[in-house]
């Protein structure tokens, strides 16, 4: 134990910088108003965490410092809610809204009450969840459940920005009743960017449908570090247990963002019928602009104390009710199918439809998902399709016009055998999808899993993009992407719009790519099922590609989120004939097999952050300094980005920089750099 004064000196240092932490953290997150620098904030969390290291006792599970997560759990407890949550019912009309206005008024009548006062709030379509302060500070978050019990997933939520794991002091305490203990309930929900972020990194078949699902899915998880790497947010709804029960709706929303929580800030206080109407109507259009998913409005009376007086029925309060917008829907033409096969061989059929606007961007194509949905939608090319775009980002057909069905519709001919390679496909049992079996020679797959292995969060390899891959697959110089580094620059100069320059260019994208981690390449290899966040995890269970290679099913199924099917999946991988072949290839080139030394002394101070390098590095040089950055958890790309967060530049740093300046990218030296290590 370190002497008394030093350790009383480090609690109230400690407090300061936690204090200080989770104000900018609400800066940033909630208020979008930054005080400071990335870089000043890492600052400050890395001595808190040097200090926390130190002092292991004063660490407290509301440290700002275990936001990053870390925590592996097996099972989540149940745990009761203090009062259910219930869900509320929904209209789909105007008229509707109107009828429960009417009905509120007249069970309002009858409690001998004139005035009717409602709140009009957006309708965030996530997941909700009820958080327990007491004393201020955050002791349990679950999910909803069956509406009276559910998980207690506290370890996942505290990794969310905008769930504040302490309450500001000075309104915490005029708020308290008795038991000192007060619930936030809310929705959790992914911004759209978010979503296509994490969808970005995943094997297409778990892509996830929409950010809702994704939300659903990674509040379940076991690992909660991955959980606060997929940036979720939290917006408060719901205020109970406060000291003064009197308080009105819209005064708890306002005092819900006193506390530091967000509400999204866009709601309206409604004296009359038509100011909720006004509301409805002027977030229909309005709501696409906001960087999250909202498929209604949310009306609630406003004077609490009636709530209980009104009620509520088996599953719906009586004082409240959900308006939901109905979805963006066009009318088009289909005017042909198209089948695609993916690199794992799946059949997909697209619909080529003629290019009508919808929920502001143009739509010229739809997935089919399989060939059941081509029978259930009993569709015929020329048909007039309905399109729909509602929580997916895709918009899908919904139904065909068969009113206007002319004399000229097709029927869809559905592919016997690959539009690539010619082999009859096969259905699996207890699938929908057809596959083409001729994984090994069949052109689409293979280009596909060299796109894959090539793509920007596996390989990275920039320059080789569709168009070539096509050409190097479509002439035999590349079966796998093990042949990707044995290709000539004499090779690559006989193809299409490729130059001596480009060829070379190839080749140093290429030479750059074996300096990309263990686990970069895990994910590269394409197998099945295995997204970033799950290669992640087995780099970090088996360390040597040849021990993963030994693992056995029941050894797999232990890793955090890895189950029985994933499992499967990696050892076939590992047992077809074709991986030995390319694993031999890929070790022949020089590809790492290994994860990096241990990191244990290292820090994460790159988390998070893309990093490009420009000009000559005189101290480091390229190779050394991404290793730098990668270890200590960031990311190098070679061009710059709005998503780029720092530039590094050496001697003769050229037009990247001036990108860089141009899009306001931070721009450091290679000394400032190295200060940051
Ligand atoms: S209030 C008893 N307000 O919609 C009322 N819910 O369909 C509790 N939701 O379970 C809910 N935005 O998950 C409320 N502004 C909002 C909401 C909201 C989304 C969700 C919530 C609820 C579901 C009901």
């Amino acid at each position: 134990m370190k002497e008394g004064m030093e350790r009383d000196k480090a609690a109230v240092e400690i407090g300061r910088l936690r204090t200080e932490i989770e104000r900018h953290n609400y800066l940033y997150y909630v208020r979008a108003t930054p005080e400071i620098s990335d870089y000043d904030f890492d600052k400050l969390l890395e001595r808190l965490i040097e200090l926390e290291r130190e002092f292991p006792d004063l660490l407290t599970p509301n440290s700002p410092s275990q936001r990053v997560g870390g925590q592996i759990t097996r099972e989540f407890p149940t745990v009761l809610h203090r009062e259910p949550m219930l869900s509320l019912s929904n209209t789909y009309s105007l008229g509707d809204v109107a009828d429960f206005y009417d009905r509120v008024k007249k069970l309002l009548y009858e409690e001998g009450i004139q005035k009717q006062e409602m709140v009009a709030e957006l309708k965030f379509d996530g997941v909700a969840v009820s958080l327990i302060y007491r004393d201020g500070l955050l002791v349990q978050g679950a999910t909803r459940g069956d509406g009276v019990r559910g998980d207690d997933i506290t370890v996942n939520l505290r990794t969310i920005p905008t769930i504040p794991l302490r309450l500001d002091a000075s309104f915490s305490r005029q708020l308290q009743g008795d038991d000192r203990e007060i619930e936030v309930r809310g929705e959790v929900f992914m911004r759209r960017e978010d979503f296509e972020n994490l969808n970005e990194g995943r094997p297409d078949e778990d892509r996830f449908a929409n950010p809702r699902n994704a939300t659903a899915g990674t509040l379940k998880l076991q690992d909660s570090a991955e959980v606060a790497r997929r940036r979720m947010t939290f917006v408060a709804y719901f205020l109970k247990g406060i000291a003064n029960e009197n308080i009105r709706h819209l005064d708890r929303l306002r005092l819900l963002e006193k506390l530091g929580f967000y509400t999204g800030g866009h709601y309206l206080f409604c004296s009359e019928l038509r100011d909720i109407e006004r509301f409805i109507g002027d977030w229909e259009k309005k709501r696409h602009t906001l960087p999250y998913e909202t498929d209604g409005v949310v009306l609630k009376l406003d004077d609490v104390t009636l709530w209980d007086r009104l009620g509520a029925t088996s599953k719906s309060p009586r004082w409240a009710i959900a308006y939901k917008y109905p979805a963006q829907q066009a009318k088009t033409e289909l005017l042909g199918v198209l089948f695609q096969v993916g690199r794992l061989g799946t059949i997909t059929p697209v619909a080529e439809l003629k290019p009508v606007k919808l929920a502001g961007s143009t739509v010229s194509r739809s997935t089919l998902h399989n060939f059941d949905e081509i029978d259930r939608l009993g569709v015929r090319v020329h048909d007039q399709v309905v399109i729909e775009k509602s929580g997916e980002v895709i918009p899908k057909i919904i139904r065909v016009a068969l009113e206007e069905r002319s004399l000229f519709t097709e029927s869809i001919v559905v592919p016997e055998r690959c539009p690539s390679c010619d082999t009859l496909l096969v259905k699996l049992e207890g699938e929908v999808s057809w596959y083409c079996p001729n994984e090994e020679e069949c052109p689409a797959q293979i280009r596909g899993r060299v796109l894959h292995f090539a793509s920007r969060n596996a390989m990275d390899i920039q320059s080789l993009g569709v168009a070539l891959v096509d050409q190097l697959v479509g002439r035999g110089l590349v079966r796998d992407p093990g042949d990707l580094y044995t290709l000539q620059v004499s090779q690559l100069e006989g193809l299409e719009r490729m130059g001596t320059k480009s060829a070379l260019n190839l080749m140093r994208a290429l030479d750059e790519s074996r300096s990309r981690s263990y686990e970069r390449l895990l994910y590269a290899l394409g197998i099945r099922h295995v997204g970033q966040a799950t290669a992640r995890e087995l780099a970090r269970a088996y360390p040597r590609l040849g021990l993963l290679r030994e693992a056995d099913e029941e050894e797999l199924s232990s890793v955090p989120d890895i189950g029985p099917v994933v499992a499967r999946s990696i050892i076939d991988y590992f047992l077809k004939p074709s991986t030995q072949v390319l694993v031999r290839k890929l070790q022949e080139a020089g590809l790492p097999f290994r994860a990096a030394e241990p990191q244990e002394l290292v820090n994460r101070n790159f988390e998070g952050m893309t990093v490009v390098f420009t000009g000559e590095l005189e101290r480091y040089g390229r190779s050394k300094a991404s290793g730098l950055v990668m270890a200590r958890g960031g990311k190098v790309v070679n061009s710059v980005s709005r998503n780029t967060t720092l530039v590094v530049t050496g001697k003769d740093a050229g037009s990247k920089l001036e990108k860089a300046l141009k899009l306001g990218v931070r721009v450091v030296s290679e000394e400032e750099f190295a200060s940051m290590l």
